[in-house]
């Protein structure tokens, strides 16, 4: 008997159904260009009579709105509250809108999830992938994406095309968004059969394209 047989992944154990929706994650760097992703995504599925619901994190909710408040564009906040209210906001996200869509068959496109509070927190501010990993997994209650698609932004490129005004995260420098980069990376390494990693310089609709037809591929294939 093989090894995977007798202990299988935590992943595998963890993570709950989605159908009959399904469910599409963007992620990535600050500047990756996830919000034009997500509308051409978005956008093409509709067109084709799909029911999609948009969402972001964190936001989305009342709750997540003003979280969002606080930890981006408030004071200092310490790492491990930091932590905490990015979790803190899934939760509740997940609760309101995410779970009832997905079992009300829609497909789900999410500006940002889990990944990126286990790249942020825990690997850009240091408290560590695992630990993160875990936190999220609970706030989520096993709620993960079908597919993670990680659209993979340099630092320099990143910075180039971030807004005049960076929020708190936004304004670390290009050693914490190297560090977030590498997450992201790892997290894709190791189930690769859930990421799509596309490299952030291609143009748009070249991106659109790739992703396009993942999809078409995971809505197609049993779950
Ligand atoms: P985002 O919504 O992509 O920013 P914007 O709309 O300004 O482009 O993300 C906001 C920031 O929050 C981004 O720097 C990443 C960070 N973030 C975390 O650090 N942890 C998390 O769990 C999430 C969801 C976001």
């Amino acid at each position: 008997m093989s090894e995977s047989a007798i202990a299988p992944s935590v992943d595998a154990v963890e993570r709950v159904s989605t159908a009959p929706g399904f469910f599409v994650c963007f992620e990535g760097g600050d500047g990756a260009g996830k919000s034009t992703q997500v509308r051409l995504l978005a956008q093409a599925l509709e067109s084709e009579g799909r029911d999609v619901l948009v969402t972001r994190q964190p936001g989305g909710t009342e709750l997540g709105a003003a979280i969002r408040r606080l930890v981006l564009h408030g004071d200092h906040v310490s790492p491990r509250a930091e932590a905490l209210l990015f979790a803190a906001d899934k939760a509740h996200h997940v609760d309101e809108l995410i779970r009832p869509a997905l079992a009300a068959g829609q497909i789900v496109i999410t500006d940002r999830y889990t990944d990126s509070s286990i790249a942020y927190q825990g690997t850009g501010r240091d408290l560590g992938a695992d630990e993160i990993r875990d936190l999220q997994r609970w706030a989520v209650a096993g709620v993960l994406p079908d597919l993670t698609v990680v659209l993979d932004v340099s630092p320099e490129v990143g910075r180039a095309r971030r807004g005049e005004q960076p929020d708190r995260l936004e304004s670390e420098a290009d050693a914490f968004h190297d560090a977030v980069r590498q997450g992201f990376l790892a997290l894709a390494a190791r189930e690769p059969g859930r990421y799509l990693v596309v490299d952030a310089g291609l143009a748009p609709e070249q991106i659109h394209a790739v992703v396009r037809e993942r999809i078409d591929e995971a809505v197609a294939a049993p779950r």
